[in-house]
């Protein structure tokens, strides 16, 4: 089957197939051609240049793109799209002034829906989930992480993983699943209780039935410490599973500097750095990944990630879909939020949400931007004049077509 879009006003962010991961000066530019063609055959970019290259061809399909952009699919990194019901009373507590860390202690919060997730079916989590993603896709999603961490209990984290699983199988994107039994510590529990049996129990479990990609940690204040933080990355290393980390978003704690040392594949959140945090990131492996939908909501501090990538680190975007600190999914408004509040260029912005979000999900060898042998996963604009407009037209969906 080949599909061959003509006239594409932009083609976005072309790049050497092995180009797999931006930092510093690198996310500056957003290689484009105009007035392009390109050729998908049987899923995968086949061939791309200018009109006056277009080769002579009958494909099964042509798409005149005249007038619209054609982009990569974007990756979010980091989400909680398993999760049961909304949390929608607390966003009246929010309104009212209550800060996060207050509702979460009034019961509210993880623990909220820890409470639901346990008395709530694996189909009904599924259902739910899978609307989502569904949804999601119509933003111009093409790849996303779930992580698990609503269940706290061996059985829930199990469940929300299986969910994850049967998710992978009924959707035409990839998916990767993070375990995150530390996510916060279960009512009427001890802190290293509850380690031990995520390190005992939990862990030896996902990894035998294969449930996970990753693993992950809220290491904040009031959450997991950076010992915590250590014991769990250590067993997990056993089962070979990478760090993703919840790190940075009220208090830099030490977390980041664990994360870092256990080769984390990214620290995520970072609303919350001191200049030893820069240093740690500054030339290394580990992403940072940005969130600005939480920023947004709950009202803190943006991610300093123009001055990251000042330090030469390279930088992702992502929604943290969830219903307590993020319930949006629609990447094309973190992409807006990274250019109006963290001053991003609409170039740095998108290079964030595309190749450095596939790589924060090892996936960028094989998407994230337009190279000959990737899979297609590609956005079709609305009528586009330029890729600047994706976050100039904030709040917006411009996706007409997502190609997977
Ligand atoms: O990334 N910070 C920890 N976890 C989520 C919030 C989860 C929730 O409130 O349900 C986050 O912000
Ligand atoms: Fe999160």
């Amino acid at each position: 089957m080949q599909t061959l879009f003509e006239n594409i006003a932009q083609l976005v962010q072309v790049r050497p197939v092995e180009t797999k991961l931006l930092r510093g000066e690198q996310m500056n530019s957003l290689p484009v051609i105009e007035n392009a063609f390109l050729l998908i055959d049987d899923g995968i970019i086949r061939d791309f240049g200018p009109m006056g290259e277009k080769p002579a061809i009958r494909p099964d399909r042509r798409i005149d793109a005249s007038g619209r952009l054609l982009l990569p699919a974007w990756t979010d990194s980091h989400t909680h799209t398993v999760f049961p019901g909304s949390r929608y009373t607390e966003f009246m507590d929010k309104i009212r002034g209550l800060s996060y860390e207050e509702i979460a202690a009034r019961g509210g919060g993880i623990l909220q829906s820890a409470k639901r997730l346990n008395q709530t079916s694996e189909d009904e989590l599924l259902e739910d989930a899978l609307a989502r993603v569904h949804e999601m896709m119509r933003y111009g999603t093409g790849a996303l992480e779930i992580k698990s961490g609503y269940g706290l209990s061996v059985e829930g984290e199990l469940k929300m993983l299986r969910v994850v699983k049967r998710l992978k199988k009924l959707l035409p994107i990839p998916v990767k699943a993070t375990f995150l039994g530390a996510h916060a510590v279960p009512q009427g529990m001890q802190r290293e209780d509850y380690v031990r049996i995520i390190v005992d129990e939990m862990l030896p479990e996902v990894a035998r039935h294969h449930l996970a990609d990753y693993v992950d940690v809220f290491c904040e204040k009031g959450y997991f410490t950076p010992d915590d933080t250590a014991r769990i990355l250590d067993a997990a290393a056993r089962f070979g599973l990478r760090p993703k980390l919840h790190v940075n978003q009220f208090t830099s704690c030490g977390c980041l500097q664990t994360a870092v040392r256990y080769g984390a594949l990214s620290v995520d959140h970072l609303e919350e750095m001191r200049p030893e945090d820069f240093a740690a990131l500054s030339g290394g492996q580990t992403i940072a990944t940005a969130l600005p939908g939480c920023s947004f909501f709950l009202g803190i501090p943006y991610a300093p990630v123009k001055k990251m990538i000042e330090h030469n680190i390279p930088v992702a975007l992502a929604t943290d879909f969830n219903p307590g600190s993020a319930p949006s999914f629609n990447m094309n408004f973190m992409v807006a939020l990274a250019c109006i509040k963290a001053r991003l260029t609409p170039e740095q912005a998108i290079n964030a949400a595309t190749l450095n979000a596939a790589a924060a999900l090892e996936l960028s060898g094989e998407m994230g931007s337009i190279a000959r042998g990737k899979k297609a996963r590609l956005i079709l604009t609305r009528p586009l004049n330029h890729y600047g407009e994706i976050p100039y037209y904030f709040a917006t969906n411009p996706v007409e077509e997502l190609f997977v």
